[in-house]
């Protein structure tokens, strides 16, 4: 994994390959950022005349590249567009881009404008998450070695900020890692395997239900929608636990460590990213890693649903009605609405832990695709405040998010004929919310809770932006930490 440490060495004499500065608007074209200074001194003052020269304008996003020739030991300056004013998330897409275009380059050397313990943190988040790769499955060829070693130009007094960035880029890594992973070598098993690896690294405490155990102890969603596969379901519950805390925080994740739809077989175009439907297990097992390191002064459960949806002989039929955890009813309509159906058995054994905020995360639908595009998670809960903060909570993280609203009339469409409740609805619109509306009816009562569909943030299909590579993004576990700390602080 890629190195980062401190260095308040001046820019133009360090020892490595390539330097990132910022570069931001200036009149008619741009102008190196502050940290670039001693550098620009080394180069002749020229350095402004060179980025115009090469049509840099300083807008965010916009990276551009100019040899040092020999005016320094780096061989290339990556200055970096950071726009008018950079928020913090500005700075970790601007460091993030950069990196991410020296991958194949050993040592980089990192001068944006990062004053505050903040900006610092971000700066250094977004380096490391722009120097990740998965080349776990690759041979050889055109594969390039990520960046190993990141030194950011940045006062030693913000060693703490760079140490909760390490913290938050290795559970990101973690999460882009698992939902990257292949099903053929990520099955339920393996996934829940993961979990005690990082339960044992870290100290949380562990419980896993294997299929008999799910069986035996009426978790019927979990058991139905794993049992057309060879590959058996397992729930996971991992819990951190603080001495001083008062409060208890219960993350749920969907982990379908591949949805092939089941009988509702999904056709080819909808099926070839579906390892990606464990985005938020792996989010949730991301966050309770990242929360064991940081100590937040809160309690934390978090439950993996986790199955495979095939289709075979003993696979669930449309029709099947199956008996959730607690005892509801669902009439099983659509095979590939299985989602809800795993994540209702967490729901109600996430009550268990009389938690004071239920927050659960999944690759629900494609209908927040259809809602909200690829890159906005989609909130919904049972609270107008809750929901809200959830909200501001995912935007200090860095992580867009847009909140939704279930409306009521959206329950009837799910009445069914013979069961307490139907996996899907008979309306056509709003799927985002009619699943939403399906989940709200599992949710203990008198327990507060919210619902992030993270069906399109999960998974890069396009190309490569910001600190955000190609596939597993990482998404929503950054948000997860920022929540357990917000109600450890009794902002929320
Ligand atoms: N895993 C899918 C949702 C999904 C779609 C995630 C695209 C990521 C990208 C989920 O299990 C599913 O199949 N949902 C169905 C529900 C429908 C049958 C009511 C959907 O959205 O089509
Ligand atoms: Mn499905
Ligand atoms: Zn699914």
């Amino acid at each position: 994994m890629t190195s980062i440490s401190l260095d308040s060495a001046a820019l133009a004499s360090l020892d490595t390959d390539a330097l990132v500065i910022g570069v931001t608007p200036a009149g008619a074209g741009a102008a190196p950022a502050a940290g670039a200074e001693d550098l620009d001194r080394a180069m002749d003052g020229r350095l402004a005349d060179a980025l115009g020269a090469l049509g840099a304008t300083g807008k965010a996003g916009e990276i551009t590249k100019l040899p040092t020739l020999g005016a320094v030991t780096a061989k290339i300056i990556v200055a970096a567009g950071l726009g008018e004013d950079p928020s913090a998330e500005d700075l970790r897409r601007a460091a993030g881009a950069a990196v991410r275009s020296l991958a194949g380059t050993a040592r980089v050397a990192v001068a944006l404008p990062a004053a505050s313990a903040e900006a610092v943190g971000a700066v250094a988040l977004g380096a490391l998450l722009g120097a990740y790769s998965f080349d776990s499955f690759r041979t050889g060829g055109d594969r390039k070695d990520p960046v190993a070693e990141i030194r950011l130009a940045a006062a030693a007094e913000h060693e703490a900020a760079v140490d909760r960035a390490r913290t938050l880029a290795a559970s990101v890594k973690l999460v882009r890692d698992l939902v990257n992973t292949p099903p053929s070598h990520l099955t339920p098993e393996d996934l829940a395997a993961e979990a005690g690896r990082v339960a044992a690294e870290t100290g949380l405490a562990i419980e896993v239900l294997d299929e008999k155990a799910l069986v035996e102890g009426g978790y019927g969603g979990i058991a139905g929608v794993g049992q057309g596969s060879v590959n058996p379901p397992r729930l996971v519950r991992l819990a951190y636990t603080h001495a001083e805390a008062s409060r208890t925080l219960a993350l749920v994740g969907k982990g379908i460590t591949f949805d092939s739809g089941g009988l509702s077989l999904k056709p080819t175009e909808a099926m070839d990213w579906m390892k990606s439907d464990m985005g938020g297990a792996a989010a949730v097992l991301g966050a309770l890693d990242a929360i064991a390191k940081l100590g937040p002064k809160v309690n934390v459960v978090g439950y993996l649903a986790i199955a495979e949806n095939m289709p075979s002989g003993t696979a669930q039929r449309p029709s099947d009605v199956l008996r959730i955890y607690g005892g509801k009813t669902v009439e099983v309509l659509n095979t590939d609405a299985e989602g809800r159906l795993v994540m209702a058995d967490a729901l109600v054994r996430a009550g268990e832990d009389s938690p004071d905020l239920i927050v659960d995360v999944a690759t629900l639908t494609g209908a927040q695709l259809v809602a909200l595009g690829t890159r906005t998670t989609g909130v919904m809960a049972n609270d107008d405040d809750v929901r809200e903060k959830v909200v501001a909570a995912a935007e200090r993280a860095g992580e867009p998010s847009w909140g939704m609203p279930l409306p009521a009339e959206l329950r009837k469409g799910l009445d069914s004929a013979v069961a307490d409740i139907a996996n899907i609805s008979g309306e056509r619109w709003g799927g985002m919310l009619v699943a939403g509306t399906f989940l709200k009816e599992f949710v203990p009562d008198g327990v507060k809770w919210a619902h992030l569909d993270i069906a399109g943030p999960s998974f890069n299909k396009g190309e490569a932006y910001g600190y955000t590579p190609k596939g597993g993004t990482g998404a929503a576990a950054r948000t997860l930490v920022q929540i357990a700390e917000d109600l450890a602080a009794g902002i929320l």
